[in-house]
């Protein structure tokens, strides 16, 4: 049996027409039931569908033999355990700083507000930058406009949500888009199962 843990949200619906190109699909009954485990069109393959930020935790710990997860997630996370095997060109973006304007970026302390807790520390300490990381779960942008941070380290993609908060872009910190990872024991153990799926995938992108 093979598992794989599919991140849910945005990644989602880009990953669905992936993986039936590849061969395997996913009945609506089961995408829309409340179980965690779903049946697909083979019988050696399950999937389970998490939130984004756990897909490297289940495959790390060889919960999942392989997933799908975002670049920023899997920087943030780091790679014990695991194989980044794919890029699969999919949700693509790119982490950024970003402020109302420069003028608060040689603070001797930058406050930023992030959920990228660890990318953002490496990021601003490669620049020689002293920051005070606030951890926030989502809408960052926000945290500049009510004086709450400095900047943001965020995704960015259109611009359109730092516009309609009067931010701007200032930094580019990494392109991000969907990886492939693979629990490093799986890959030993399940080595034929899991090398042809990777090339399914990787011929049909
Ligand atoms: P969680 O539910 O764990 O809080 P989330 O709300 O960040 O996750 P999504 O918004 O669905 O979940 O984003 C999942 C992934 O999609 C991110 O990790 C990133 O790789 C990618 N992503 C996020 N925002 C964008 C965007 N604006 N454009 C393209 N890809 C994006
Ligand atoms: C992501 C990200 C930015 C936005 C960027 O948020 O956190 O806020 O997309 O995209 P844009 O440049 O095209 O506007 P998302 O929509 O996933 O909301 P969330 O952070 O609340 O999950």
């Amino acid at each position: 049996m093979l598992t794989i843990a599919l991140s849910k949200g945005r990644i989602l619906e880009q990953t669905l027409p992936l993986l039936k190109k590849a061969g395997l699909e996913i009945a609506d009954d089961e995408l829309n039931s409340r179980k965690l485990i779903l049946d697909t069109n083979l019988d050696d393959v399950k999937v389970i569908i998490i939130r984004a930020t756990d897909v490297p935790v289940f495959v790390q710990h060889g919960a999942a033999d392989m997933g799908i997860a975002g670049k920023d997630v899997l920087l943030e996370h780091g790679a014990n355990n695991l194989f980044e095997v794919l890029d699969l060109g999919i949700a693509k973006c790119k982490l950024m700083v970003a402020a109302k304007s420069s003028d608060h970026l040689n603070e001797n302390t930058l406050k930023v507000a992030t959920k990228y807790v660890n990318s953002a520390k490496r990021y601003f300490e490669k620049q020689g930058q002293s920051c005070e990381i606030i951890k926030l779960y989502g809408a960052m942008e926000l945290a500049p406009v009510v004086g709450l941070s400095h900047c943001i380290v965020d995704l960015v993609d259109t611009g359109n949500t730092l516009k309609a908060n009067g931010l701007i872009p200032l930094d580019h910190i990494e392109d991000i888009s969907s990886r492939l990872v693979i629990n490093s024991a799986s890959f030993k153990t399940k080595n034929t199962q899991i090398k042809t799926w990777i090339s399914a995938i990787e011929n049909n992108l």
